[in-house]
């Protein structure tokens, strides 16, 4: 695992099996979302992984993902998650091994992918690039491991886009700097585009949807650690603090409550 701050709940280190909880917890809702829904549908049909293609799934999670491509590829195929978080890898397994997916996991990091040069018809990475200090670094493997003419999907968060409403004026700041400070890239899903051009690829289609949460489930862990970590570290006082919660609360009584972020995607393909 290449991200080394020990506060990253992606960290490989955090095996505690309530972390990985919370991360499957968040995952799920994540991909109940309406707009995450849309945007990886959109991006399996870009990709367009085939039968009897080697498919990989870079910092597979749950393995959601990896079992659509494994679909998609059929019996003749083949698709590899790659996920270095013990727990997630487990859970991974575990459902693929319940909806009868031949979807398989493996430990390893995007930036030395388990993989011969030239391997892989398509590469799939969602959410992964913005945890990593080296993201440029990680699409270069993704190139590696392609063959000429293979197809890359990227899909990541740009954290400059993130709303929390309502909140008060003079507290979104700090609000801003603590979620950016949630990510090693925060910028990531803005770069995608350039940092596959970088990698001498050839980008195709490029788009975004929201990733707007629902305002109880997720998203009240969510603005409760935002304003634990706001004041930790010095950014707001108890009392700001306080009315953030209230209002935020109130708001998602009255239906008025918004969270989100915008999140990126880009196909591209090896030139031949
Ligand atoms: C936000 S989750 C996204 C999971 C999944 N791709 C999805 O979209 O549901 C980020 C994932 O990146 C993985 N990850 C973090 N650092 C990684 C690295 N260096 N190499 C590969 N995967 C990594 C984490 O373990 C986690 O599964």
């Amino acid at each position: 695992m290449t991200d080394p701050r020990p506060t990253s709940a992606f960290h490989s280190a955090n095996a505690d099996p309530a972390v990985t909880d919370r991360l499957v917890t968040a995952l799920d809702a994540q991909a109940a979302v309406p707009g995450v829904r849309r945007l990886r549908a959109w991006a399996h049909t870009r990709l367009g992984a085939r039968p009897g293609e080697q498919a990989l799934d870079v910092g597979a999670g749950t393995g959601s993902e990896t079992q659509v491509l494994a679909t998609a590829v059929g019996t003749w195929g083949a698709a590899v998650g790659i996920e270095p978080h013990p727990g997630l890898r487990a859970v991974a397994r575990r459902r693929a091994t319940e909806a009868g997916s031949p979807a398989r996991f493996l430990d390893g990091d995007a930036l030395a992918l388990p993989l011969p040069d030239g391997e892989s018809d398509v590469v799939w990475c969602e959410r992964v690039l913005q945890h990593l200090t080296d993201p440029a670094g990680a699409v270069a493997e993704m190139a590696r491991v392609l063959r000429p003419g293979g197809r890359v999907a990227l899909l990541d968060t740009d954290w400059s886009t993130f709303v929390l409403h309502p909140v008060a004026p003079e507290v979104r700041p700090a609000l801003a700097a603590v979620v950016r400070a949630t990510a090693a890239t925060p910028d990531a899903g803005r770069n995608l585009a350039g940092w596959l051009v970088g990698a001498g690829l050839t980008v195709d289609h490029l788009d975004a949807d929201v990733l707007l949460h629902d305002s109880h489930a997720i998203s009240r862990p969510i603005v409760r650690g935002i304003g634990a970590a706001a004041l930790g570290q010095g950014l707001i006082t108890a009392e700001q603090r306080d009315r953030l919660h209230a209002d935020l609360d109130t708001a998602a009584g009255h239906g008025t409550f918004h969270l989100a972020v915008t999140v990126f995607a880009a196909i591209a393909h090896r030139p031949r």
